[in-house]
């Protein structure tokens, strides 16, 4: 969960979902990355036009790092969250029902299992 999450009271609010759905929270703490943390968090991201703005805005406030255990983990949770750009996410996804903004999004989800063990990687250092 992203510092907007945090910041806007939305932590139980986003677990729940997770927790409903039958995930098992294997590991969660909330941390605070560290601008090196943010950037190697997102290097495939690196270059991109909105890269220095995710990463300050990532580096703002604490963040709630999770991992989640369930069927189809990657597939389900990505499905849970919506779409990247919160205007156009379905309502009922997590980003549809409390974002509007794209870098404010609420919440980062792997979408491989090999983004989960690159970004497990960097974030485990952290626990
Ligand atoms: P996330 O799933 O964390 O992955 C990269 C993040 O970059 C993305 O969510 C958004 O918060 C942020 N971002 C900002 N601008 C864009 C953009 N134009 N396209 C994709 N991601 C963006």
């Amino acid at each position: 969960m992203k510092p907007d999450a945090v910041s806007r009271g939305l932590i139980g609010a986003v677990i729940s979902r997770f927790e409903q759905k039958g995930f098992k929270i294997v590991a969660m703490k909330m941390v605070k990355m560290s601008k090196n943390v943010a950037e190697g968090f997102y290097s495939p991201h690196k270059g991109k036009p909105f890269f220095a703005e995710l990463v300050s805005f990532m580096t703002s406030g604490p963040i709630v790092a999770a991992v989640l255990e369930g069927n189809s983990a990657v597939e389900v949770v990505r499905r849970m969250i919506g779409a990247t750009k919160s205007p156009e996410a379905a309502a009922g996804t997590i980003r549809g029902d409390y974002s509007l903004a794209i870098t404010a999004n609420i919440i980062h989800a792997s979408d491989s299992e090999e983004s989960f063990e690159r970004e497990y990687g960097v974030i485990s250092k952290l626990f």
